[in-house]
């Protein structure tokens, strides 16, 4: 039974009929939402389909073209974030806007401090700040520098700072794609704790398992429009997949299994200061071997080690037999290794360039030493129209594109190189369920194909359901290789905290 079953919790915010156009595109389109007291209401949707740009609206940070946001029964105009703070509305965004070397306590409060007429007092502040992390079940100095804090722990100052200001409805924006399935249930305890107190909450979330949990109503938008809200104890998985892709998605996960071929990859005593901890593993043709772990067990380390960019102390890497002399990523991709970044927006893209430019980057269609500009366009398109995509003109920045279209032109330009060993971090995270199924039989595809697939995720259905073995990293060690036989979350999570599985 859901918390706001009925009309009896208020409603926070209403919208009415509310559009936003860009050029060229319609973002959101004639949107009618409420947001009840005390409800942890979804937006669902395929990447593209106006989720952020919705949020953005009733967060002010972006102002409708026409309709209505009602806040308490009373329609707001447009006067930016911090007025809709002051009405109660705070938003956490996916990309964190905190100031990495002020402290948790002054990040906090930056444009409120308590205190009167304008004299800040640093004790009052820290008394409040004490309070406040306790709400969000951090535990940590106020004192400290924010960039020393963990990605997950940073996201708790965010959660903080959006309650500091007397929150009434918080807007959280695929809080959980960085976060492990523990700190995801952390948030999650948070989170009813907050509805239970009557503040209302919009979730944006791609991961079905979680809609289910967490949610109480959900919306589903597609290409800017509603397509239907309902009470989440009405669907099932099936029924909200096909509400939001508008076809059916028969396989998420599709993988055939051939038998594994010679070793292609072979890692040796890798180390890299205290991150990498001389780690050994081998990538046989044909297989997809999956990176388990928590946040900051060192697994995109290894990569980076692996591919040059953070080049390794000492160990050694192998591709075929032959060992690798490789001083940084142009040696790696020259030698056949590729990786796909998880950070797209400091080191996957150039976004003031084109969809198209981004797309052959790693690998330029030349002729006669010239870039071939018709055959650029000709794999781009391709390539847009595989992985659907989203955008009106191939030529355009790839910034103007919502945040999974923008991890699909990463995607795609990977898919572009001749690499023999292909590493994959996190390449499924802010996709869409159409699109990450797509994405999956592409890997499938290289596999098939006699590549070497190592594929880092945190999120383990993905694991294992496309790997042929898994190996489980724990402060920059493998503590664990689990066969296909052995899969299991349990033992993955044992092996990745250290817990006895046991217990
Ligand atoms: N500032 C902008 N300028 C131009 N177009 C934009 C801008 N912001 C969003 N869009 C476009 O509006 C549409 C909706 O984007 P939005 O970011 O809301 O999608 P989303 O549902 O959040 O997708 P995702 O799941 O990928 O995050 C997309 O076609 C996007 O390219
Ligand atoms: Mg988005």
């Amino acid at each position: 039974m859901s918390r706001s079953e009925g009309s009896a919790a208020p409603v926070l915010v209403r919208l009415d009929d509310v559009s936003k156009r860009f050029p060229g595109v319609v973002a959101v389109s004639g949107v009618h939402l409420d947001v009840r007291a005390g409800e942890v209401h979804v937006l669902a949707g395929e990447n593209g389909a106006g989720k952020s740009t919705l949020m953005k609206l009733v967060a002010q940070v972006e102002e409708p073209s026409s309709g209505t946001v009602e806040v308490d029964g009373r329609p707001v105009s447009y006067r930016g974030p911090a007025a809709a703070r002051r009405l109660g509305i705070s938003m956490v965004h996916q990309e964190f806007a905190l100031a990495p070397d002020l402290s948790v306590a002054e990040n906090l409060f930056i444009g409120h401090e308590p205190g009167s007429a304008g004299w800040i007092s640093r004790s009052a502040e820290r008394e409040q700040a004490r309070a406040l992390l306790k709400r969000v079940g951090l535990h940590v100095d106020p004192a400290r520098p924010v960039g020393k804090l963990s990605t997950a722990q940073q996201q708790r100052v965010e959660l903080a700072k959006a309650l500091a200001v007397e929150a009434k409805l918080l807007i959280l924006d695929e809080p959980t794609a960085t976060l492990t399935e523990q700190e995801t249930a952390e948030l999650f305890g948070i989170v009813r704790e907050l509805t239970a107190a009557g503040i209302g909450v919009l979730y944006i979330s791609h991961r079905l398992d979680e809609i289910f949990e967490i949610g109480d109503r959900v919306t589903v938008l597609r290409d800017g429009e509603v397509v239907a809200t309902r009470p989440v104890a009405e669907l099932d998985e099936s029924r909200l997949v096909a509400l939001m892709v508008g076809r059916d998605v028969q396989n998420l996960y599709p993988r055939t299994y051939t038998d594994p071929g010679e070793v292609r990859l072979r890692v040796r005593g890798l180390s890299r200061g205290a991150a990498v901890r001389d780690v050994s593993f081998e990538v046989r043709a044909g297989e997809i071997v999956g990176m388990a772990g928590l946040v900051g067990a060192g697994r995109t380390e290894l990569a980076r080690s692996v591919f040059g960019a953070e080049p390794p102390d000492s160990g050694s890497v192998e591709l075929d037999g032959r060992e690798l002399k490789i001083r940084g990523p142009a040696d790696a991709i020259a030698a056949g290794i590729g990786y796909l970044t998880e950070s797209r927006k400091s080191d996957g893209l150039a976004l003031q360039l084109g969809v198209d430019k981004n797309i052959t980057l790693a690998k330029l269609p030349m002729m006669g030493g010239l870039i071939d500009l018709g055959a650029e366009r000709r794999v781009a398109q391709r390539e847009r129209d595989r992985l659907r995509i989203r955008v009106p003109n191939i030529g355009r920045p790839v910034q103007a594109l919502s945040g999974g279209n923008q991890q699909k032109v990463v995607l795609a330009r990977w898919l572009q190189t001749e690499a023999e060993v292909l590493l994959f971090d996190e390449p499924g995270r802010g996709m869409d369920v159409g699109a990450k199924s797509e994405m999956f039989g592409q890997l499938d595809a290289l596999a098939v194909d006699g590549k070497a697939v190592v594929l880092i995720s945190s999120y383990l259905p993905e694991l294992l359901n496309m790997c042929d073995r898994i190996l489980v990293l724990r402060e920059g060690r493998i503590t664990g290789e689990l066969e296909r036989a052995e899969f299991s979350e349990e033992r993955i999570v044992a092996l990745a905290t250290g817990a006895r599985e046991d217990q």
